[in-house]
């Protein structure tokens, strides 16, 4: 099973960022630890803070992979472009949050690409990604 992890910008200083909304782990460290509890799972890391590299990313994967984790990060809640590259695809897409976006700043309670995603899942800290995953076995 091929499952793409996708994260958006200024997630690449997940443990450095804010710890107190996004905590101290890098995600480097927590991807490791997701790939030694299912083994049996083919794991794909992306993460870019440019949007087209995003959907380029949805592009390449899309058509073949069995499952897509995506934390968009402030593109989810600006980005047509992504809302439209997810729409374009054929693999399922699962939105994911560190934060709980629905108890934070109105801006971030709107998402333009949940509705064409499989599902949504936010507040759990890291741990969202670790269910989005578990939800394609
Ligand atoms: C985030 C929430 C977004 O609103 C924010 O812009 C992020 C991270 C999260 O994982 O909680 O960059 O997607």
């Amino acid at each position: 099973m091929n499952i793409q992890i996708i994260n958006g910008p200024n997630l690449n200083l997940l443990g450095k960022r804010e710890p107190g909304i996004y905590g101290s782990e890098g995600f480097e460290s927590y991807l490791e630890t997701l790939k030694s509890k299912y083994a049996e799972i083919n794991l794909h890391y992306f993460q870019s803070n440019v949007e087209g590299e995003l959907i380029n990313k949805l592009h390449e994967v899309g058509f073949s992979f069995d499952g897509i984790i995506l934390n968009a990060g402030a593109y989810t809640h600006t980005s047509i472009a992504l809302a439209d590259a997810i729409a374009a695809i054929q693999v399922p897409v699962i939105e994911v949050h560190i934060s709980n976006v629905h108890a934070r700043e109105s801006f971030r309670q709107h998402s333009m690409i949940a509705g064409n995603c499989k599902g949504v899942i936010a507040g759990f800290g890291l741990k969202s990604y670790e269910l989005a995953l578990t939800s394609f076995l």
